[in-house]
């Protein structure tokens, strides 16, 4: 079966366990949530938030209709916390909380190694997303856009919006039921 991030459409059945005793009906919105597990969504959405305006300047570049160096403020500004940020995140994620989350529900672990591979994929899209921004950067600088890069980036931060939104999807969907049963407080 192929759970690879770029190719799947969501969470396979085997790890849908939980999810269908605490779908995201129940959860969506911060009902019921600990507050740790509402800020961790909220910095989720955040990272929508941010790759979705990039994406939408980056449209408005190609159109036309962006002025060129106020784009490149942006894109560097933008681009640059959102791969701070989430380096950050994946970080608190990997060493700390999945652990912690795999030992709470041994049945979703093969769900937790799945995420640990998205990890590793996100930094090869980051690592590609970072250098097509700086290529983009340097030509804004000289005036020219002359090697098409402004559509090159447009397709590079189009793929890495959805592998993101993927990963988000499907990560919320294996941690937030685990943290439904059994309760924050069990995080120690
Ligand atoms: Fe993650
Ligand atoms: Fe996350």
């Amino acid at each position: 079966m192929d759970d690879a991030l770029e190719t799947r459409n969501g969470l396979p059945d085997a790890l849908r366990v939980l999810l269908d005793k605490h779908p995201r009906s129940a959860w969506q919105g911060g009902a019921g949530l600990g507050g740790l597990t509402q800020f961790w969504l909220e910095r989720h959405l955040m990272f929508r938030q941010l790759s979705g305006q990039i994406s939408e300047d980056t449209k408005a570049l190609v159109t036309g209709d962006a002025e060129p160096l106020e784009y490149g403020q942006r894109l560097a500004r933008f681009g640059g916390v959102l791969v701070q940020q989430l380096h950050e995140h994946r970080g608190v994620e990997d060493a700390h909380y999945f652990p912690m989350l795999a030992r709470l529900e041994p049945r979703l672990a093969a769900g937790f190694d799945l995420l640990d591979r998205d990890h590793v994929a996100l930094d090869g899209h980051l690592a590609t997303f970072a250098e097509d921004a700086n290529g983009l950067l340097k030509a804004l600088q000289s005036g020219a856009l002359s090697g098409g890069e402004d559509e090159r980036f447009a397709e590079t931060m189009a793929r890495l919006e959805r592998f993101l939104d993927r990963h988000l999807i499907d990560e919320e969907e294996i941690v937030v039921p685990v943290l439904m049963e059994h309760g924050e407080g069990s995080l120690g």
